[in-house]
């Protein structure tokens, strides 16, 4: 399997984050476009993509039940291979992050956290978010979600961050309900899915209201 180019870099990014976990000051910071920093939970782990996730990935995001509301996946281990090649090359530019959702206890990727920017300099995002169904419950996604937030808001210094959730997506949408986004409105035949267009639901956090809320754990940054 191809190695991963980017090891030094991530560690020299990782000894340059700053975090504070209880001051809610935000830390904008350029420096997670050499390499995202590893987010520590209790359950889960945050960390960058690694090409050895593309089987797993696969595995996890390609089934029916996962795949139904999201933008298609990828179809192949190989194709995932791209994906996540594309992935470290694009937050390099610094246009784009995943993350990859890592069940404590494991070293594979079972799920992945996106974000792109929506305007250059990143005060509007959007988010989206796939987990294997198998995982699906756990409180692997929220305490993922928290993790992934505090960094959006506190690192990347995003105001308002948007999500896009076809109607028909219950868990999508109850999802984000749960974390306290608001649901601004409907997107109507906003998304090709099977050849068929979806009304889609828009939801928004905006940074203030994230800073605001009681959060459950103290991420950490490694
Ligand atoms: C979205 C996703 C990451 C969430 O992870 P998860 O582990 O399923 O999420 P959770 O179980 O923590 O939360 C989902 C919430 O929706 C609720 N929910 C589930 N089915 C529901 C339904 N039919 N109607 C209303 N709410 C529903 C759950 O009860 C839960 O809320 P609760 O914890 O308060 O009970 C996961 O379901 C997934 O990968 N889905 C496929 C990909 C996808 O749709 N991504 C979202 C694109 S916006």
């Amino acid at each position: 399997m191809e190695k991963m180019p980017y090891t030094a870099d991530m560690d020299r990014a990782l000894a340059m984050v700053e975090h504070r976990a209880l001051d809610t000051t935000p830390v904008v910071t350029s420096d997670w476009k050499t390499g995202l920093p590893v987010l520590a939970g209790r359950k889960v782990t945050l960390r960058e993509l690694r090409v050895s996730d593309a089987r797993s990935l696969f595995a996890m995001l390609t089934t029916e039940e996962v795949s139904r509301f999201i933008s298609p996946p990828p179809t192949t281990v190989e194709g995932f291979e791209r994906f996540i090649l594309w992935a470290n090359r694009e937050r390099a530019a610094g246009n784009y992050a995943c993350f990859a959702i890592v069940p404590q206890g494991m070293d594979t990727a079972v799920g992945l956290f996106q974000i792109r920017q929506l305007e250059p300099g990143w005060g509007t995002a959007e988010w989206g978010f796939a987990l294997g169904s198998a995982y699906w419950g756990t409180g692997l996604y929220s305490e993922g979600a928290e993790l992934v937030l505090d960094f959006i808001f506190n690192t990347m210094g995003v105001h308002r961050l948007e999500a896009r959730a076809a109607v028909q997506n219950a868990r999508g949408n109850g999802a984000l309900r749960k974390l306290g986004a608001v649901q601004e409105g409907i997107l109507r035949r906003s998304f090709l899915r099977n050849g068929e267009y979806m009304d889609q639901a828009l939801w928004s956090i905006l940074a203030e209201e994230w800073r605001a809320l009681p959060q459950s754990s103290a991420p950490t940054i490694h």
